[in-house]
């Protein structure tokens, strides 16, 4: 008997899960610090423009090559470029994507952390620079980290096992419009402090001296990260899609929503943080360290903490679903095994490297390499090296090697291809994409 394969049921849940892969923790925390401490507005200005040149194409390329076959990666490569030895790079987004899964998930450990410290009540109450005190006693506990980080990876593969219908499709289908929901509730709050058109100034008003070079890189690199592109997650996605999504108008969709999840972040946290006068350029301690002391300061306080951090729950939760994705699929279309095997396999590595990073900022902090420890050296590695040649090598594929018949089979709706949406994408992919990428990776190895 032939195997059905699995799809996605409606348009709106296949981009449900698409954007829900890209809004994450990129968004809610690193977005607005990386505005905030390089130039705001001008900042924002460049991201955009890296969206439209760098995202989209990107996205299209991976959509492509996901849609065109219905395959996992490698199943994909074999059959878009029969005989040669393309397909190997599906090891390539194997491997990314469990290292980006492992680190990002003891993140997301942190975020149920303080989620069930706020339900109890125990995050409320302290002096507003115990905070970092705060946090550094709960990433200095062994125990406390890894049953976090362990606990938070076996709510994301319970919820692989149910299958890309009802557990990827299904979860993001109620978690991406809660956290619409939350986010405009919470900015709206945010607006009504008193002083908050300060923190609209930072967020919004272009300081083109504080972005300097290194503020486009970042822009560029936040970009890739945040449309979460390289390791073929949008790939694996699309090969669920149905064969008469219009491909370009999704890709645009998911893209504007991202930005659109990232402002509203800054809008949130910018203006709050101004009202109750903390530090905005505190950088990755943001979330952590400065937020927590601007919740309880509002009135009802308690319950905005905890409704923050479900939003960032529900925002991390998404995305390593889609990371997960990437494996599993592999696994089962390549190796036969079935979808209760792959995930458990799945769990099994990415519970033991997410172990070590957990532990890497406590009892096994003095192991380092290149002065970076676990933790920092899988982000480091996950977000430079694997996404950005991932990205890089999906962009010349699609652009040079690829047939053209498939590119513009793909783009077309109701059976035809747009020439101006044809040329964006084919002179993005050929020419912007690798000279930018290039360009990031030459300032990462030099920098
Ligand atoms: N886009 C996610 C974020 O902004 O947090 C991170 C991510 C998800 C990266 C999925 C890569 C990926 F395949």
């Amino acid at each position: 008997m032939k195997n059905i394969r699995a799809s996605f049921g409606t348009r709106m849940g296949a981009i449900a899960a698409s954007v829900g892969s890209a809004v994450g923790l990129g968004n809610i925390w690193r977005f607005p610090y990386q505005a905030g401490e390089n130039g705001g507005g001008a900042y924002i200005l460049v991201y955009l423009l890296c969206v439209v040149l760098l995202g989209i194409p990107v996205i299209m390329s991976e959509f492509i090559i996901g849609r065109s076959t219905h395959k996992n990666i490698q199943g994909a490569l074999r059959q878009l470029s029969p005989g040669s030895k393309i397909h190997y790079f599906a090891y390539f987004c194997v491997l990314g994507a469990i290292v980006i899964c492992s680190f990002y998930s003891v993140v997301c450990g942190w975020v149920i952390e303080y989620l069930y410290q706020a339900a109890t009540g125990a995050l409320a109450g302290h002096g507003s620079e115990d905070y970092g005190r705060f946090f550094a006693d709960f990433v200095g506990s062994p125990v406390r980290c890894v049953l976090w980080t362990i606990l938070f990876l076996c709510i994301n593969f319970a919820v692989m096992t149910l299958g890309v219908r009802r557990g990827v499709e299904g979860v993001s289908r109620v978690m991406m419009p809660l956290l619409f929901v939350i986010l405009i509730v919470f900015c709206a709050n945010s607006l009504m402090l008193p002083g908050s058109h300060k923190g609209l100034d930072f967020l919004f008003s272009p300081n083109f001296k504080a972005l300097g070079w290194e503020g486009v890189v970042d822009a560029m690199g936040q970009a890739f990260m945040s449309l979460s592109l390289g390791v073929a997650a949008l790939v694996t996605f699309s090969s669920y899609f149905s064969d008469d999504t219009p491909l370009m108008k999704d890709a645009v969709t998911i893209a504007s929503l991202d930005s659109l999840v990232a402002l509203l972040a800054g809008v949130l946290i910018f203006p709050a943080v101004f009202s109750f006068g903390f530090e905005p350029t505190a950088g990755p301690k943001l979330v952590f360290e400065v937020l927590p002391a601007v919740f309880y300061q509002m009135p009802g306080g308690y319950w905005w903490a905890i409704l923050f951090f479900l939003l960032l729950f529900f925002a991390s939760l998404t995305s390593t679903i889609s990371l997960s994705e990437i494996p599993i699929t592999f696994l089962t279309e390549e190796f036969k095994m079935s979808r209760g095997l792959a995930t458990l396999c799945c769990a099994v590595v990415v519970i033991a490297i997410a172990t070590l990073c957990a532990l890497s900022f406590n009892v096994l902090s003095d192991v380092t390499v290149a002065g970076m420890n676990i933790f920092s050296l899988l982000d480091f590695v996950g977000s430079n090296v694997f996404m950005l040649l991932g990205g890089l090598f999906t962009a010349i594929y699609v652009g040079w090697f690829l047939r053209k018949k498939v590119i513009k089979d793909q783009l077309a709706v109701k059976g035809r291809t747009s020439s101006l949406t044809y040329n964006y994408v084919l002179v993005c992919l050929r020419y912007v994409a690798p000279v930018a990428i290039l360009i990031i990776l030459y300032y990462y190895v030099t920098a």
